[in-house]
């Protein structure tokens, strides 16, 4: 989207009806600019009606997570400063850290429509049709890399708390980040990071919502394990608002955790996690069953094991075993 088209739809408001040349003389372009301007917005999904006589009137704002409609209103100070949108892309998350290598800054996000090649975590695909919420966000955190999994919480922390905010659901969070909504997969996270043994050069949180997906796209077994926010509210939601909240609620958690160091990101994980004080079994390479009774400082999992001693799980797949 142009400069001139951002202007325009600063003008139209979305309350107050502004002619054609009200509009050129503003922004000091010509009518016939104006004009193809409100093509090329009506093009991009905004609903503009032309009233002869009195103006232009902005009567819709479009569905796509366009970057103007994350930005507009959008309170955080650095998390979405760059926004790179994609109709498609084969992964948000390859793209981000190929930006993150590049040395784009803290806060650059890269969000598409729909992926080709979405990556789930431990090499899995991650089904990425239209419809989701599909965002990679770059951040760049002074902390050893052994931290990572901290921050992995934290975008689970973030997640939960949107959807709460918004929806009123409450999600629980299964170790180390899986949304779960009534024991189904809603969303997930992924986190890459580079750098030194003792310093973070970057890191990249990525984050996979089923939001208004349509689920008879969906592979049979997946179709079992996951839902939707859709589905669970029987109503479309709103990407771009949920897109926001998310990148205000990062913002802030990050803000705290940079402040507090990760004491209360971890507690609050905990209280919205449905991992520990249960029996679990978990596959990382081989296979540990136990009790998981904590997370350590780093975010990893401790397990009781029956025979009395504890494991510590830096990852793997968590299944909650029925007692
Ligand atoms: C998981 O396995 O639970 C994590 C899924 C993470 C998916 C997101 S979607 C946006 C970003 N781009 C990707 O390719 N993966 C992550």
């Amino acid at each position: 989207m142009s400069k001139v088209e951002e202007k325009i739809l600063e003008e139209l408001d979305g309350e107050h009806l502004v002619s054609g040349v009200e509009l050129a003389d503003r922004l000091e372009v010509s009518r016939v600019a104006i004009w193809k301007h409100i093509q090329s917005l009506k093009k991009q999904g905004y609903s503009i009606l032309a009233k002869p006589g009195k103006g232009y009137e902005l009567v819709g704002a479009p569905r796509a997570l366009l970057p103007y409609e994350i930005k507009r209103g959008l309170e955080t100070e650095f998390v979405g400063g760059d926004v790179l949108y994609y109709e498609e892309l084969d992964s948000t998350q390859s793209k981000a850290k190929d930006l993150a290598v590049e040395g784009k800054k803290e806060g650059t996000l890269v969000v598409a429509e729909a992926q080709t090649g979405g990556r789930g975590r431990r090499g899995r695909d991650w089904h990425s049709p239209r419809g989701g919420v599909y965002l990679s966000l770059i951040l760049k955190p002074d902390m050893p890399p052994a931290r990572s999994t901290l921050m992995s919480l934290l975008g689970g922390i973030s997640v939960a708390e949107s959807i709460y905010e918004l929806f009123g659901l409450k999600p629980d969070l299964k170790w180390p980040n899986d949304v779960q909504i009534g024991g189904k997969k809603a969303g997930g996270i992924l986190v890459n990071t580079s750098g030194e043994a003792d310093v973070i050069d970057w890191i990249v949180i990525g984050i996979g919502l089923n939001a208004n997906v349509d689920f008879s796209s969906f592979p049979s077994n997946l179709r079992k394990t996951a839902t939707s926010l859709q589905r669970e509210l029987g109503r479309r939601i709103s990407r771009v608002n949920l897109t926001k909240r998310l990148l205000e609620k990062i913002e802030k958690n990050y803000q705290f955790f940079l402040r507090e160091g990760g004491g209360p990101i971890l507690e609050k994980w905990e209280a919205l996690t449905n991992t520990l004080g249960v029996q679990v079994r978990v596959t990382n390479g081989e296979e540990v069953e136990g009790k998981a009774i904590n997370i350590d400082k780093d975010g990893r999992l401790v397990i009781k094991l029956s025979d009395g001693g504890c494991k510590k799980i830096a990852s793997g797949d968590v299944s909650l075993v029925d007692e």
